[in-house]
């Protein structure tokens, strides 16, 4: 998929859209040789790369950096970078600024967490030319307000002010919409409401595709198991098997042989 049209194509053909993460040249040239639809740089870079507590820490330059070392290595995929915490919240001129360097970094579109009042600013980046993909229910940098990674919409008042906001973000100009963290029913719902596809993470089957974080996904998050999450691979004890071999071999005298050697 390399294309923001493609979205809407892909769900009106009932074809499920895939999106990983990604923050790295290699990692991308990897996902280059899948049938991914799609890659996310996501402000999860700051807890996932950096091991920072929460996305709050990170800022455009950060996302700006991942999001050229991802191009350099991705091809045929569609590139969204994430706008980070506060980034439109500080003016029209930091906004337009931080989406000028995401978007010369090598990014198709901006992801924006929330709604509510910033559905004008989010009308105006789409008006000015850019993609905006929108994300609702957990949204990870009012992660304090929320009080922590937690379910979204459970209730039925907070239900309908997610699906309010999904309607109200569609009308704003999104090309898509992640959901996170919501009960599978409400997700359900929206992705049925609206128009333009729906992405989940955490949020059940009934969405028009899947995004997960590239670490989690390959196992190689410890101690990250919540219940959305499908480790495809155990890569932490992978690689430290294959680290601990090569100390091994080294201490042993077993590497290099002369099959390694000039
Ligand atoms: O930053 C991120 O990884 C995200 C995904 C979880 C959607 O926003």
């Amino acid at each position: 998929m390399t294309n923001v049209l493609d979205f809407e194509k892909k769900k009106q053909s009932g074809s499920p859209i895939t999106i990983v993460t990604c923050y790295d040249y290699g990692s991308a040239r990897i996902i280059s040789e899948t049938s991914i639809d799609a890659v996310l740089v996501g402000d999860s870079v700051a807890m996932v790369v950096h091991g920072f507590p929460s996305t709050v820490y990170a800022d455009v330059e950060m996302i700006a950096c991942h999001t050229a070392a991802v191009h350099r290595g991705l091809t045929g995929k569609f590139l969204i970078a994430d706008l980070p915490f506060l980034a439109h919240r500080k003016g029209k001129r930091y906004l337009m600024q931080s989406i000028d360097k995401l978007m010369k970094a090598g990014a198709q579109a901006v992801k924006i967490e929330g709604a509510d009042d910033i559905l004008d600013t989010i009308e105006y980046v789409v008006k000015s030319g850019i993609p905006v993909m929108g994300h609702l229910g957990l949204t990870p940098q009012s992660y304090h307000q929320l009080g922590g990674f937690r379910l979204q919409g459970a209730e039925e008042e907070s239900a309908n002010q997610i699906e309010f906001y999904a309607k109200k973000l569609e009308d704003a100009g999104v090309f898509s919409l992640v959901l996170e963290m919501v009960p599978a029913v409400l997700a359900s719902r929206i992705t049925n409401t609206l128009t333009v596809p729906t992405i989940g993470i955490g949020a059940g089957p009934h969405t028009s595709g899947q995004v997960l974080v590239y670490q989690d996904l390959l196992g190689l998050t410890k101690n990250f198991e919540p219940r959305f999450l499908k480790k495809y691979l155990n890569g932490f004890e992978l690689l430290k098997i294959a680290l601990q071999q090569f100390d091994e071999e080294v201490k042993q005298k077993r590497f290099p042989t002369d099959q390694h050697s000039y």
